[in-house]
């Protein structure tokens, strides 16, 4: 989605803010632009295309403060026209802008009748107008009094050509983040951008605005509050945005995924009484046996993760626990259970769908907790508490080894949950031995790339295939599903297997393959008469499973180990993330830029 960078201080800014742009280029978007102060006017450029199409269009500057922005089209296609920032029509204020403004409609249709000529067809156009005709003392004030008639979401920085001095950030429902370095200042959408600067941050909430100065900043609400915001230190090492000799983001993050579980495992594990310590979700036993139902809340994979952990939660605690897209239940005036333990999912923490649910909840009392990647982040911040996912930072827009961590989370949460109930020892250290074996199983998962890369080029000519699953099986069919058709726009569709013959089963044909995903439980025969029936039909199938199939059942078998039965749902998830991915490769598509994606969705 947009990305925003602001610099002020003694460098060059361009470079910078271009270097800070090409660190948002993962998050997705359709044009790109700059707008620097130059010798006391400001100068704006801008294409749609890539940051190093805007590279080439950019001249050598002496300026010292500017904003920049990568766009992801809303208001208006993406054109050179509406790529930020923009400007008003006294030529004084640059505004480079994330979110929605909804009522933009109005607020342009006022400034026409006003005589404002505008150029552009964005929502982000009108607020540069607005704020040059406020009659204020400060930037800080003239934003503050526009920001009054914005209704919609917004993370913005303020450019005035009359105030080379500063800079004016906001935020309402889209992030943005300070950085404070030495002698300079800098404002970033996303910390990728501002950590090889710097990892002091200051992460404003809703309703915030700050002004920069090349030597400090100060905070405020929209209602001109002063607020006081100390910086925090992120602990992210500047290489972790890094390739670090991968071929792209998405390979080195599925590499990643044996580090990434052990790091969610640190200290979390206890063989003695065979449990889990999660001292983020600040509940004493006593509440955690209070708690009657379980409802995991996400979008996308982290809805599916949320879905594998509700299974995980019935087994081992024997909980009533689900899982709903956070983007129906926030519209749908939920029913919000007081003995219910609602989890947001979320790997960037600012999903707006997810976030607004959590807030939902909150207005109506309801407990909920966050398993959230990014720490600092709007989720995170607004459940207060919940389970950090350590996975690291996560730059491909496919996800997978937040996914992964997202699961074992879950799994430490059952198994707390269960062992507080009626989960034996003996059962509980079964799954602590099975947690800590799954960073060496994942590792011999990965290793069969060679041979999930040869499946994938077979299947690659393929315009659909189904993915097929049930009970533990299901949610991975559906992630499965998810990620092919994410990354290589294969038309992908997962079905519970017993719903097949329900209608499906009429597509099978010898064109269409189906992914079949049977774990080695007390279904694997129901699975294999699955296979039967799509094989009787002249259907392809690939088997993923740990269970022992016939010789000859399916065309292609993709094996994983067999660890704890819960936990299989961690390990058959893997290989179809290589799937996908060798799927997409040998189809020559971007991976780690799939077309129309985002990597974190800060817009509904
Ligand atoms: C995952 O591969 C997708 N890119 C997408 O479904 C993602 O999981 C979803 O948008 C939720 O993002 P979040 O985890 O950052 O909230």
């Amino acid at each position: 989605m947009c990305g925003i960078v602001g610099y002020l201080g003694g460098r060059q800014a361009t470079p910078v803010l271009v270097e800070g742009l090409h660190r948002l280029e993962y998050r997705g978007y359709d044009s790109a632009g700059v707008a620097v102060l130059d010798g006391g006017e400001i100068v704006v450029t801008k294409t749609a295309g890539r940051v190093q199409d805007l590279r080439d269009l950019l001249v050598d500057s002496p300026a010292t403060v500017g904003v920049a922005h990568t766009r992801w089209a809303t208001h208006g296609v993406a054109s050179d026209r509406n790529a930020h920032p923009h400007l008003d029509a006294g030529l004084r204020i640059a505004v480079v802008h994330n979110g929605i403004i909804e009522n933009a409609e109005q607020l342009r249709a006022r400034l026409q009748a006003d005589g404002v000529e505008l150029v552009s067809e964005t929502d982000t156009e009108a607020l540069a107008h607005l704020i040059a005709q406020q009659r204020a003392d400060s930037l800080e004030d003239a934003v503050r009094a526009a920001l009054r008639g914005v209704e919609g979401t917004y993370g913005l920085v303020v450019l005035d050509r009359d105030r080379p001095d500063e800079l004016v950030v906001a935020r309402n429902g889209s992030p943005v983040v300070l950085g404070v370095g030495d002698g300079e200042m800098f404002v970033a959408s996303d910390v990728s951008a501002l950590v090889h600067h710097t990892q002091r941050v200051v992460f404003l909430d809703d309703g915030e605005l700050a002004t920069l100065t090349a030597t400090g900043y100060r905070t405020s609400t929209l209602d001109a509050r002063s607020t006081s915001k100390v910086p925090t230190t992120v602990a992210v090492a500047a290489d972790a945005y890094e390739l670090g000799g991968h071929e792209d983001f998405m390979r080195k993050e599925m590499a990643e995924q044996p580090e990434a579980i052990a790091r969610a495992l640190r200290g979390r594990l206890d063989e003695r009484f065979a449990t889990a310590h999660l001292g983020g979700l600040a509940l004493d036993p006593m509440a955690l046996r209070a708690i009657r139902r379980v409802k995991f809340l996400g979008c996308g994979s982290a809805y599916y993760a949320g879905q594998m952990g509700a299974v995980l939660v019935e087994e081992l605690a024997r909980v009533p626990a689900d899982a709903e897209p956070a983007s129906e239940f926030r519209y749908r005036n939920p029913v919000v259970d007081p003995d219910a333990l609602y989890v947001a999912v979320s790997q960037s923490g600012e999903t707006l769908d997810t976030l607004a649910a959590v807030q939902e909840l909150r207005r109506k009392g309801g407990r909920v907790i966050g398993a959230v990647n990014v720490v600092g982040s709007a989720i995170a911040r607004e459940c207060g508490s919940g389970v950090f996912l350590h996975a690291g930072p996560e730059v491909s827009v496919a996800s997978t080894k937040a996914l992964t961590n997202m699961t074992v989370s879950f799994a430490m949460l059952a198994l707390l949950l269960g062992r507080v109930r009626d989960l034996s020892a003996a059962a509980g250290g079964r799954i602590v031995a099975g947690l800590r074996g799954l960073p060496g199983q994942v590792e011999r998962v990965l290793a069969d790339d060679a041979d999930i890369a040869r499946i994938a080029k077979r299947y690659a000519h393929a315009r659909h295939m189904f993915f097929l699953g049930r009970v533990r099986g299901w949610p991975v069919a559906r992630e499965g599903a998810q990620k092919l058709k994410e990354i290589s726009y294969v038309h992908a569709e997962a079905y519970q297997s017993a719903e097949l013959k329900h209608g499906p089963l009429a597509l099978i044909d010898p064109d269409m393959p189906s992914v079949v995903v049977v774990p080695a439980d007390d279904l694997v025969a129901k699975n294999i008469a699955t296979i039967e029936q799509v094989k009787a039909r002249g259907g392809p199938v690939i088997a993923i499973t740990n269970a022992d199939l016939p010789d000859g059942l399916a065309d292609e078998v993709i094996r994983v180990p067999r660890g704890e039965p819960e936990l299989d749902p961690i390990l058959l998830t893997i290989p179809l993330q290589l799937l996908a991915y060798h799927t997409a490769a040998a189809l020559g598509r971007d991976v780690d830029r799939p077309r129309n994606l985002a990597k974190s969705v800060t817009v509904e």
